[in-house]
């Protein structure tokens, strides 16, 4: 696969960026859609690898899907059918976690058999986290040890309480997602809040929820109407944008239309804390996700402590902020992050693997790492098929010393197919091999 070569940047980054639709909103409402009876509008949908697998999925089970410009897509749900053929959802932990849950007790679809697989990453993903308690409910799924391909026969479900080990909005939606066809009610408590998408979409589509503290109720059975759903830029896409302004000398960016949910932007926060100069404007909302837009300045940056309690709302980024750590002065120390591990590669060994290779002083723990930032050298390094890795590292290819290769960068069409030209619109220098 292709390999990108970034340059130090040869100046600072300057101009404006709006930052491509988010990814974990695009999917569910791409499934809800499909669920949902009558005409579901979606408007700033995800053009990117893994909202089309899901999209694509919904179509396969019976929803007419109308692709629009600009990002809007027009989803005739309500109506589903059992597939001809196994359903593959490419890379993404979102799209088939949220389908099995969505698919489990599916009313439509009862005594029917729907295949679920995904590629060599996502067959390698922990799906027991799903299947144990949509079993608990009734569901019927069968694995292999505990991974894809799942095969999922739609079964009645009873409503049920889980307390989950680890803070995970995918478990949780998944969750949430069955417990909306179960009968009675289900409910869901994690140890720190995941993202919330799912909760405010559910009531868009008329469906009635309880947010609790750490988690969500949900009485069934409930059916989904079609809704209108505007999509907000993604600020895991922005954060590399954001980074990239913060980490190059005189640069001064703005990003508009990013997603503002605090359930997500924890990165931010740490941006500021690492020193560099984050402000943010919210506009003036009527959807259920709150946006703005975040302009970046460049300053000198320094390392961070990173506690658990930190992690959730910036759970996408910690591949990112192990670069920024790489060029900021002093250490940076990251726990309570084990989740990492079981992301689109382990995060954790991927990323103190290649920052090792390119001459940063990286200590690896089992729940993080510490990096202690000095000068980065130019280097070549790996993506292990992980867009959010491949990012990070051309990231830190603008703040090094000379150029960093990233190979097998094309899986970045996982959730940000237009970052190469994002970041040279900016004054960025990248090249692909
Ligand atoms: C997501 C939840 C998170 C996140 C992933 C998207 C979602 O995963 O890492 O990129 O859309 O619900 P976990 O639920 O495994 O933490």
């Amino acid at each position: 696969m292709r390999r990108l070569v970034v340059s130090p940047a040869p100046g600072p980054l300057t101009g404006r960026n709006r930052p491509p639709g988010d990814k974990s909103v695009s999917q569910r409402a791409a499934i809800l859609g499909g669920l949902a009876r009558g005409k579901t509008v979606i408007r700033g949908f995800l053009d990117s690898d893994d909202a089309a697998s899901t999209l694509s999925a919904m179509e396969q089970l019976g929803a007419r899907v109308e692709r629009g410009g600009a990002g809007r897509v027009d989803i005739h749900g309500g109506a589903l059918r059992a597939p001809d053929k196994p359903l593959d959802l490419g890379n993404s932990g979102t799209g088939l976690r949220l389908l099995a849950g969505a698919l489990a007790g599916q009313p439509d679809l009862i005594g029917q058999s729907i295949r679920l697989t995904g590629d060599e990453s996502l067959s390698s993903r922990p799906m027991d986290r799903i299947i144990d308690p949509l079993t608990l409910m009734g569901a019927r799924i069968t694995s292999r040890d505990g991974r894809c391909p799942l095969v999922i026969e739609p079964a009645p479900l009873r409503g049920c309480s889980h307390t989950l080990k680890m803070a995970s909005a995918q478990v949780k939606s998944a969750i949430l997602l069955a417990g909306m066809f179960a009968q009675g009610s289900t409910q869901v408590v994690e140890p720190g809040k995941s993202r919330d998408h799912t909760e405010r979409m559910l009531p868009r589509f008329g469906v009635a929820l309880q947010n609790l503290p750490n988690g969500a109720a949900i009485a069934g059975p409930q059916s989904p109407e079609g809704a209108e759903i505007s999509v907000p830029g993604d600020p895991s896409s922005a954060a590399f944008i954001m980074a990239a302004a913060a980490l190059v000398a005189g640069s001064s960016v703005r990003l508009d239309n990013v997603g503002l949910n605090p359930t997500r932007s924890g990165f931010f926060s740490l941006l500021q804390a690492m020193g560099a100069r984050v402000d943010i404007q919210h506009d003036a909302g009527k959807g259920e996700e709150p946006v703005g837009s975040v302009h970046v300045q460049a300053a000198p940056l320094r390392g961070i402590e990173v506690s658990q309690a930190q992690v959730p709302a910036a759970i996408d980024e910690f591949p990112l902020l192990m670069a920024l750590a790489a060029v900021a002065e002093g250490k940076t120390v990251i726990r309570g992050a084990a989740e990492l591990r079981v992301k689109e590669c382990d995060r954790i060994a991927v990323m103190c693997a290649q920052l090792a290779r390119l001459g940063v002083d990286v200590e690896e723990l089992d729940d993080g790492a510490i990096v202690t930032g000095g000068a980065v050298s130019g280097g070549v390094v790996e993506s292990h098929s992980d867009h959010r890795i491949a990012m990070s590292f051309a990231v830190l290819g603008l703040a090094a010393e000379k150029p960093i290769a990233v190979e097998d960068a094309g899986w970045i069409a996982t959730s940000y197919p237009g970052f190469v030209d994002d970041l040279r619109a900016l004054g960025a220098s990248l090249a692909w091999e």
